[in-house]
């Protein structure tokens, strides 16, 4: 048969979602798995996300606003930037895809360090951009000094995940500013700060506050994780006004949805709560990740609302874990664990102790 689509994408890994509690179920007869896979917050949604939902939903037979003016609106108030520089997506993935688009041509090269977000590589192969992957330092953490050796004038956009997914590592003050002053002004630097929320160390820098005015920094944020919106795709990014004019050029029309939208408004209004739920996170973090530890040697400091361990088997572990009824996340060089609920994490442990033996 003719090769109707592109052959580079042959070989490149699909985005692997984390498995449900669903497919547990089918799988091995588990009625109650605990997922602590994708990274989100365990507590339900936000108080006034689903009359906010409601409501919306009774417009759902018109378009939604295509400007997202009363959600920009909102954003421009609480994190103080301008509208004109607010783009919303549907999800944060999607605003880098569409970052992609705008900044980059065929043959081009996006910069980022490795492992880090799975989304990476596909959104450059989408682009038909070739990915510069550059290793983790021994430590899990970005290696900026060789980030910014590996750029070329091929390179067009660099990615700076901080906090990193999956390894939880983040960069701190000092190196990441030596790092931008470094970075050729016609380079953009994407802060991806999906987990910017959970971040209680003083030394690593909120993008939004300490970079956004730099003309090439685009800093993007999501309400998937700490906001608990991930089922609803919305995510923004912050940038200078004549990217974020050419991020708009090319999204998809209505995009971000009429029940997002309404969402993300209530979400923001719950700010309280939302960082009641985090604050809980950190809490159990602080003394979780002793804790595993003393189970998996290795396992780096964390910013976020998971953790890594590094194990020589993630595969075979994640399975132990999954026939004890615990849902994590294998990558080839180690595996991920969300920080769930008090009860969730203590499942996780006694999980890992059995799979560890
Ligand atoms: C680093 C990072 N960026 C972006 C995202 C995507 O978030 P969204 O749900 O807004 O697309 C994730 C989700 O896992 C992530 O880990």
């Amino acid at each position: 048969m003719a090769k109707l689509t592109r052959p580079d994408l042959d070989s490149l890994p699909s985005y692997v979602p984390g498995r449900s509690p669903a497919d547990l179920a089918r799988e091995l007869g588990i009625s109650e798995a605990v997922k602590l896979a994708s990274n989100e917050v365990p507590y339900g949604p936000l108080p006034g996300v689903l009359d906010a939902v409601a409501a919306a939903a009774a417009e759902s037979h018109r378009y939604p606003d295509m400007g997202v003016l009363a959600l920009r609106e909102a954003l421009s108030a609480r994190y103080e930037v301008a509208m004109d520089r607010i783009v919303t997506g549907c999800g944060s993935v999607a605003l880098l895809e569409l970052l992609a688009k705008a900044a980059t041509r065929p043959g081009d090269e996006i910069v980022y360090s490795w492992r880090s977000f799975e989304a990476y590589p596909i959104v450059a192969a989408g682009a038909g951009v070739r990915s510069v992957q550059v290793p983790n330092t021994p430590g899990h953490g970005h290696d900026l000094a060789a980030m910014a050796a590996a750029i070329t004038d091929a390179t067009r956009i660099v990615i700076v995940c901080n906090p990193n997914n999956p390894t939880g590592t983040s960069v701190r003050r000092a190196e990441l500013t030596r790092f931008l002053d470094a970075v050729p002004d016609d380079v953009l630097v994407v802060l991806d700060e999906a987990y910017r929320e959970f971040v209680t160390d003083a030394e690593v820098p909120d993008g939004l506050v300490e970079y956004a005015d730099r003309p090439n920094v685009v800093v993007l944020r999501t309400m998937s994780k700490a906001w608990g919106l991930a089922g609803l795709r919305c995510g923004w990014l912050v940038a200078a006004p004549a990217v974020a004019d050419a991020v708009r050029k090319v999204l998809t029309p209505f995009s971000t949805n009429m029940l997002a939208q309404a969402a993300a408004i209530a979400a923001l209004r719950a700010e309280p709560e939302m960082r009641r739920r985090v604050d809980l996170i950190v809490a159990d973090r602080e003394t979780l990740v002793p804790r595993v530890r003393e189970l998996v040697p290795g396992v780096p400091e964390t910013q976020s609302n998971f953790y890594w361990l590094p194990i020589a088997d993630p595969v075979g572990f994640g399975k132990a874990c999954e026939s004890r009824g615990v849902i994590v996340r294998p990558f080839p060089e180690g595996v991920r664990v969300t920080i769930g609920t008090p009860a969730e994490n203590a499942a996780f442990l006694a999980a890992a102790e059995a799979a560890l033996g």
